[in-house]
């Protein structure tokens, strides 16, 4: 007897996320299975994930080790509550990621996303300063085009205005850095670039305009990822170090893209040799197979919350998926698989390569600048006129329909590959890229 087929789908009831949803309902896109550095599609056709799903897909698609582990937890223990609660996985992944998250980032919160992360991070700053006697620092910084996610928190700290625009007020007392980008200094700049550092010098200006004593932190991206791949001015981030340091301010660094291996190194904190009190992470924290976010945070931190009187609660904030059994087996599973494979090593052997290749379309019809850290590249076209956007969509298409996936940002062409990512493969994102451009 032969097999039904599959019902169409009606893609109506869906409401999806950052889409423009009655385009893509009109011709819908699916991916059915993965595996590796592809995609598969319905039809069997495979597609070259040129931006690991959504930059979390570090160690390529549906690893063995981290299918495994969730199944086996699944079937042992479903879920568990953290409220005044606990079970053994959460408190193994909590002591594996310490140990190897730069300095001493000794302790860290559990959340189910980038966005939760952040959310927590902000918090976790303003009651720092009121359990240490200085509640009146509640001003968080953050900085134009940096993305921290969607919750109220992270989007009032965020700097790009589309996101932001139809919400209202956000959160007050917030201010923002300038961001690092001037295309007449840097265009083509390898890596960091040289000019810059001074941008840092801003918060003193902020410093000077509301006071250090009313600042609590300042939450930046070290390469601010979705915004277009804006990697950091030598210096710049020391700087901002230095400027909180002397004025007793906490500095957050947003790693939901930067960290596991993605700058080829564990964390961009190791890779520009500066230190965060508090640092998010969520993409490559489960390989993108289970939702989760983390914040950690300095010893002093965490210290500053203990003098609590025994038995309160010191920090009043959690959410009930957090330290989920099953993302705690699937992250101690990708932690496991970064430190076997070297994953972070690995992108940094291959950051000379995919540097030459994504720089070799410099010249190609519409291209503008191309910026490029570790296993990130950004190649930016010119807008189409009044149509910012337009042409960054159709190149995404384009490219689509050639089998390399590669996301577009307004016009910004953004490539994030699984850090398992071979040479053979880099040249195929780039040189698909390369010919839409040529109208190929
Ligand atoms: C730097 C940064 N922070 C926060 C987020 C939000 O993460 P999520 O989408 O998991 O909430 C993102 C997502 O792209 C991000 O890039």
């Amino acid at each position: 007897m032969s097999a039904q087929p599959p019902a169409p789908l009606d893609p109506e009831a869906y409401w999806m996320p950052f889409t423009a949803n009655r385009r893509y309902k009109r011709d819908p896109v699916l991916f059915d299975a993965a595996e590796g550095m592809y995609y598969q599609r319905p039809d069997g056709g495979k597609v070259l994930d040129g931006i690991a799903g959504l930059w979390c897909v570090n160690a390529g698609h549906r690893r063995p080790e981290i299918v495994q582990a969730i199944a086996h937890c699944a079937h042992q223990l479903d879920y568990a509550p953290s409220f005044q609660m606990g079970h053994p996985l959460a408190f193994q992944f909590a002591e594996a990621l310490c140990a190897q998250a730069p300095g001493d980032l000794s302790r860290v919160f559990f959340s189910n996303s980038g966005s939760e992360a952040v959310d927590t991070a902000l918090k976790i700053a303003l009651g720092y300063h009121k359990a240490r006697g200085q509640g009146q620092r509640v001003r968080l910084i953050g900085r134009e085009r940096s993305y921290h996610g969607v919750g109220f928190g992270g989007l009032s700290v965020s700097g790009i205005g589309g996101h932001r625009k139809n919400f209202g007020n956000l959160l007050p007392y917030v201010d923002y850095l300038p961001h690092t980008y001037d295309r007449s200094q840097m265009a083509y700049t390898h890596g960091q670039p040289a000019w810059g550092a001074h941008l840092a010098d801003e918060l003193e200006r902020i410093v000077a305009l509301h006071d250090a004593s009313t600042i609590a932190a300042v939450i930046v991206e070290p390469v601010a990822g979705s915004t277009g791949v804006l990697v950091p001015p030598q210096g710049y981030l020391q700087r901002l170090r230095e400027i909180c340091d002397k004025h007793g301010i906490l500095l957050i660094f947003d790693e939901v893209i930067c960290a596991f291996g993605r700058l080829g190194a564990a964390y961009a904190s190791e890779r520009f040799g500066v230190q965060p009190d508090i640092l998010t992470c969520a993409k490559g924290l489960t390989n993108g197979a289970i939702p989760m976010g983390a914040t950690l945070v300095r010893e002093a931190v965490y210290q500053a919350y203990m003098d609590a009187p025994e038995g309160a609660i010191e920090f009043s904030h959690g959410y009930t998926y957090s330290g989920h059994p099953v993302a705690c087996a699937a992250g101690l599973a990708t932690l496991a698989i970064h430190q076997r494979e070297g994953l972070a090593q690995r992108a940094r052997e291959l950051e000379p390569y995919w540097e030459d290749a994504a720089h070799a379309l410099r010249g190609l019809p519409g291209v503008v600048d191309i910026r490029n850290i570790g296993l990130l590249a950004a190649v930016e076209l010119e807008p189409l006129p009044g149509q910012a956007g337009k042409r960054g969509y159709a190149v995404h298409q384009a490219c689509l329909a050639k089998g390399s996936l590669i996301r577009s940002s307004g016009d910004a062409m953004l490539l994030s590959p699984p850090l398992v990512v071979d040479k053979p493969q880099i040249d195929q994102l780039f040189s698909t890229l390369a010919e839409v451009l040529q109208g190929a």
